[in-house]
């Protein structure tokens, strides 16, 4: 039970790596060639199965807190799997890892935990299996568990429906593996830390506009990767900041790349009182200390291509529109069906059990504020970013709360209760 109503935030908060960023510099630091060094990395659940499953594969990875070793065998020093791949929770894990195997000459298992059966996989299956990957699973290829066995593949010119990271970053890393120049275009810009980092580690990457092509037969070489703060993990404390009157927050070594970075600007439309310090680049992707304290906000709409930009952060952006006045929809966001959960409907029902005036749409959600919040017992639904939004909502919500299954948070924040508990005054 906690009961955090009318207390204050105050304080600095060293926001852990990002997990985007994090899982790729393992990824690409297995199969490239020598040792990469990934610092400040997250060693959250997500991040682990990305280790072990390259662990299996025959990459030593050595890691201590925050900090990891990858000796990269190359491409053609991964080893063919004696054991199932585990992916755990891990989408990007699955999807990215897809890409990869894709163009290897070896046979590969991979399983997830409930949650990832559900999650559609037909989105990368389809384009590699048109690049010539040999792949076979639930419901014909459409749900783990998948079986793939790779090898050389033809270059493909792919137009994506959906905005996502995970799809476009799978068939470039497959298109490096391929016979000639793999192209890939969206319908919106997702997050874009696949072609930094691939720039990064000495790959050729051209970018026009919508479109990401690399040409086949290229080859990483080992780095060092700093990964900055999570934005994403970030934001519950943007928000808690905005929202929770008096509070005071710094948030260190923030990523802002402006892939992700839509929290920040409609945080700010909405009228919080933010801003940037210490800018810096490392690897390049930039980074700065982010300043947010208490305001009074007003709702907005939020769609387009917006959505991709925030879609991670929705949960606790609906927590934060029902502390703002007015009405907030967030439209064009049906991607947030497949998340971890069903994040339109996991959100309505929570906030709604804290009597929060909010709708579910087809595509997104309608909410009315601004609403005193009633605390009650709530639930994650095992998913971490539902978990940690109703943890923030306790600082607004009267009397005792509960929220089951909150160990999901270890997902992507294993220290989340530690640095809420270090700024709550
Ligand atoms: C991610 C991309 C996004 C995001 C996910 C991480 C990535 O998913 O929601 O948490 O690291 O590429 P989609 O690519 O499915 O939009």
């Amino acid at each position: 039970m906690i009961n955090n109503y009318l207390k204050t935030l105050n304080g600095t908060i060293n926001v852990p790596g990002d997990k985007s960023i994090s899982h790729r510099a393992v990824m690409f630091g297995s199969v490239a060639e020598g040792q990469t060094t990934i610092q400040h990395f997250l060693p959250g659940e997500d991040c682990l199965s990305t280790i072990a499953c390259f662990e299996k594969m025959g990459v030593e990875i050595v890691r201590k807190n925050d900090n990891v070793a990858v000796r990269g065998l190359g491409w053609n020093g991964i080893q063919e799997p004696q054991a199932i791949l585990d992916v755990g929770n891990s989408g990007t894990t699955t999807r990215l890892l897809l890409g990869i195997l894709a163009g290897i000459p070896i046979h590969a298992c991979v399983i997830g935990d409930d949650s990832i059966a559900k999650r559609p996989m037909k989105r990368v299956t389809e384009p590699l299996r048109l690049m010539g990957a040999r792949i076979d699973g639930r419901k014909n290829g459409q749900y783990t568990p998948l079986a793939i066995r790779g090898g050389s593949l033809t270059a493909i010119q792919y137009s994506s429906k959906i905005a996502s990271a995970q799809v476009k970053s799978a068939i470039l890393l497959a298109g490096l593996n391929s016979n000639g120049e793999t192209t890939v275009t969206e319908p919106h810009k997702s997050r874009d830390h696949t072609e930094r980092m691939l720039q990064a580690f000495g790959v050729e990457v051209k970018i026009n506009g919508l479109s990401v092509s690399v040409q086949g037969g290229q080859s990483l070489k080992g780095t060092t990767i700093f990964v900055p703060g999570d934005i994403s993990s970030a934001a519950f404390f943007l928000v808690a900041g905005a929202i929770v009157p008096d509070s005071n927050l710094v948030l260190k070594n923030v990523g802002i790349n402006p892939t992700r970075t839509g929290i920040i600007d409609i945080l700010k439309q909405m009228g919080a009182n933010l801003s940037f310090h210490n800018v810096n680049e490392k690897n390049n992707e930039p980074f700065a200390d982010i300043h947010v304290s208490y305001s009074s906000l007003n709702g907005i709409e939020i769609s387009g291509e917006m959505i991709p930009r925030l879609i991670d952060e929705i949960p606790i952006i609906a927590l934060l529109a029902t502390q703002a006045k007015g009405v907030t929809y967030i439209k064009d966001a049906s991607e947030l069906k497949v998340k971890e959960t069903n994040r339109i409907q996991t959100v309505v029902d929570e906030l709604t059990k804290l009597g929060a005036n909010i709708e579910a749409t087809e595509d997104g959600m309608i909410i009315k504020g601004k609403t005193e919040l009633e605390a009650a017992v709530v639930t994650s639904h095992g998913d971490h970013r539902i978990g940690m939004m109703l943890s923030i909502a306790s600082f607004v919500s009267k009397g005792d709360m509960f929220i089951h299954d909150t160990e999901s948070i270890a997902v992507s924040y294993p220290t989340f209760f530690e640095d809420i508990e270090k700024i709550t005054n």
